[in-house]
């Protein structure tokens, strides 16, 4: 509807430069530039590297999705960006963009939590979120299960991982294997090779004592790596694609059982997977079928918006502008520990975990210039 807010999203907690546009619940523009291949050789995501290649990427993508969208800047209703968590000197250089164009363009800022976005972006390809919803989130730095009335004002976490993040996991078998990064896409397309009940490996924090919605990785990371160099040391071939196919399972396994578990404990009928890891073929292809048996609505989107996006950032970002909620102060800083309970910041001096100036190496001063000349010297 045109009616709806106009909002551009800017995300750059990690290594993905992305800006989306959206209108109320539609895409109209997500427009990424990765830096991961500058990344690949260091075997994960170095953070200087990720900073400068946001701040050279920044200007031109929103620009990019400007002309896709087919909007003017001055159109827009308002800019949101991911306040954290995050990289501290990545998140400083998006912050610092928006707060320029919202500044240049005379527009409401909103530095909102990358975590809620994650769950927000679902509205873009299923229509506004149920509430309650239950949401399972899963990424590189997060596995959590979250309880949400409102995703502008209200995530509760039930439970979350105690050391490694799923999609930590992956990446860190994906290198045993010898796979490259980022693991889970191509341990998701080995798996699909293999058979996932060749191998029977730990299933972290299941028995019956445990607490229920927590999850732990860890321990199924170190099988894995055991069971790969005991191969290798008796001289025999490793099965790649069986070990990938069972690690596969036992994550997906153990994250789908508890995701249920938590709907039917209760009483939400809805459940919503987003972060990278809901880009897993088999946890989707799980997540369905167990649903489906407990009668519960499964919402999960796309692969490409599971991943680090900018549409998911505006997504959050156009349902606080139609729900009400206070801009961000003109002083909004990055944190990068933010809370997955801090939805969005609208108050001053959240500056925390951002370690202050110079953790980018000035990046931020300079993409203020950039955005200064992209508008044309000003409002
Ligand atoms: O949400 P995301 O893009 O960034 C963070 O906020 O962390 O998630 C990245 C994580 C990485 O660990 C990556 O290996 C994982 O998501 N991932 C996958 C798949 N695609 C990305 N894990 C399993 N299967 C996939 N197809
Ligand atoms: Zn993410």
């Amino acid at each position: 509807m045109a009616d709806e807010p106009l909002v551009l999203g800017i995300e750059t907690s990690c290594d993905e430069t992305g800006v989306g546009i959206v209108r109320g619940t539609t895409l109209l523009a997500d427009a990424v530039a990765s830096s991961v291949n500058d990344h690949a050789r260091y075997g994960g995501v170095v953070p200087e590297i990720a900073s400068r290649a946001h701040l050279e990427a920044m200007v031109p993508t929103i620009q990019r999705a400007l002309d896709t969208a087919g909007v003017k800047a001055s159109d827009l209703d308002g800019i949101a960006v991911t306040a954290g968590p995050g990289l501290a000197g990545a998140l400083l250089v998006g912050v610092s963009a928006a707060k320029a164009y919202a500044w240049a363009l005379d527009k409401p800022l909103y530095g909102v939590n990358h975590l809620a976005s994650h769950i927000c972006v679902d509205q873009l390809e299923h229509g506004r979120l149920p509430s309650p919803t239950m949401a399972l989130l899963v990424s590189g730095g997060h596995s959590s299960l979250l309880l949400s009335e409102d995703i502008t004002s209200d995530v509760r976490p039930l439970g979350a991982t105690i050391d490694d993040a799923a999609g930590e996991a992956f990446d860190k078998v994906a290198r045993v294997l010898g796979l490259g990064f980022p693991g889970g896409p191509v341990v998701d397309r080995m798996a699909r090779e293999g058979d996932p009940r060749s191998i029977a490996f730990p299933r972290g924090l299941s028995g019956a004592k445990d607490p229920a919605y927590d999850f732990s990785f860890s321990g199924l990371k170190t099988a894995v790596a055991r069971w790969v160099e005991a191969k290798r040391r008796a001289g025999e071939d490793v099965p790649v694609a069986d070990v990938a196919a069972s690690f596969q399972e036992a994550v997906t396994d153990v994250l789908t059982r508890k995701a249920v578990k938590a709907c039917k404990d209760s009483g939400v009928d809805h459940l919503m997977i987003g972060g990278g890891v809901a880009a897993n073929s088999r946890l989707r292809e799980m997540a369905q079928q167990r649903c489906d048996k407990a009668g519960i609505r499964l919402r999960v989107p796309r692969p490409g918006l599971c991943t680090d996006n900018g549409a998911m950032v505006a997504a959050l970002g156009s349902e606080m502008v139609w729900r009400g909620r206070t801009p961000s102060s003109a002083d909004l800083s990055a944190d990068s520990s933010l809370p997955v309970t801090e939805v969005h910041v609208p108050a001053a001096g959240a500056a925390a975990g951002a370690g202050g100036a110079g953790a980018d190496g000035g990046a931020h001063g300079d993409v203020h210039g950039q955005a200064y000349r992209a508008l044309g010297g000003g409002r």
